[in-house]
């Protein structure tokens, strides 16, 4: 049975005459890793501070383990835990002074709670140091160990990988897989980087300009990348090759290096070599290549926003 810990229904925002959020969807269960992807100025951090109560909605609401942020403020709040773009933290303070700071505005959080959110952010040797001689990541480390004083069933953590290292990167990964899969909190992550939260989501909704473009699994998502098969043609001049395949056979062509990279159309893939032959090009080798989900991300990007390419 799955619990669900967030619920948006209908949720919309305007700022005067411009509409930031439109007719909004979707839900969250315990346990899962929801992904939200969308470009700069989609709506992502607007809607992450509607969820946390910092900013009304003009229509609709929001549930938080059913309870609802406009009504029952207090209560559906108690349940969360939010990293922002920007934590506020203390830089005259040690970490763990944030930490027994923001603990004291919170209701039973104890002792415990502090010891435990210090270790789950891996900051042990360097908490009693001051915030101000943090590195960027370690500042991010804190945030996401404040967030979790509480120890919320939903965790919300807005573009938490920009400007993390590799290694930040797949740490924080790691860290919020234990806490999906141990504790069973359900986690929403905004990022406009696919590729640098696909191994980590369970779902993916794709957003831009306030609506969400398309919603699955990423297992569904892995399977289409699959599916969405390529040739990559090696070829001595990949310029030339590509306006001879563009022309001759009207297909969408993507030069990388020295390749040609095309549609997969075995039935015409003799045809095509036989006419970069005929044209004196010489052909190293063929490969077949899945596609990426990030260029399938920003192919439905493209195509919501200019009409469909191919
Ligand atoms: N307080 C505000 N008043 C007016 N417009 C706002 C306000 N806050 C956000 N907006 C507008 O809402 C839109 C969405 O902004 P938002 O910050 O939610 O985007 P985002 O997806 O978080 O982008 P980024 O990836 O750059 O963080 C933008 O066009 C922005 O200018
Ligand atoms: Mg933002």
């Amino acid at each position: 049975m799955s619990d669900k810990v967030l619920e948006i229904k209908g949720l919309e925002k305007s700022y005067g005459e411009r509409r930031v959020l439109n007719n909004l969807n979707f839900e969250v269960y315990a346990g899962e890793i929801f992904g939200f992807i969308g470009p700069n100025g989609a709506g992502k951090s607007t809607l992450i501070r509607i969820i946390s109560g910092l900013t009304q909605p003009s229509y609709g609401e929001v549930y938080i383990c059913g309870l609802s942020v406009q009504k029952q403020f207090e209560k559906a709040i108690s349940n969360i835990g939010v990293v922002m773009e920007n934590c506020q933290l203390y830089s005259y303070m040690t970490g763990r002074q944030n930490l027994q700071y923001f603990a004291s505005l919170l209701k039973s959080v104890t002792k415990d709670d502090i010891e435990r959110v210090i270790k789950i952010s891996g900051l042990d040797n360097r908490i009693d140091d001051k915030v101000r001689n943090y590195s960027f990541g370690m500042k991010q480390r804190l945030g996401l160990a404040q967030a979790l004083l509480n120890n919320p069933k939903l965790l919300i953590l807005d573009e938490p990988t920009n400007g993390l290292d590799v290694n930040g990167v797949i740490e924080l990964r790691r860290t919020l897989k234990i806490l999906a899969a141990k504790n069973n909190m359900g986690i929403f992550i905004s990022s406009h980087i696919l590729s640098e939260v696909e191994q980590l989501c369970d779902t993916v909704a794709i957003f831009d300009r306030g609506s969400i473009l398309e919603m699955r699994t990423m297992d569904d998502f892995q399977n289409d990348g699959k599916a969405q098969k390529r040739f990559r043609i090696r070829v001595d001049y990949p310029n030339y090759a590509g306006k001879v395949i563009a022309l001759k056979h009207g297909l969408d062509v993507e030069l990388a290096g020295n390749s040609v990279i095309i549609p997969y159309l075995p039935e015409l893939y003799d045809k095509i070599i036989d006419d970069l032959r005929r044209r004196n090009l010489t052909i190293y080798g063929t490969t077949v290549v899945s596609k990426s989900l990030e260029d399938i991300y920003l192919d439905i990007l493209k195509e919501r926003r200019y009409g469909r390419i191919s």
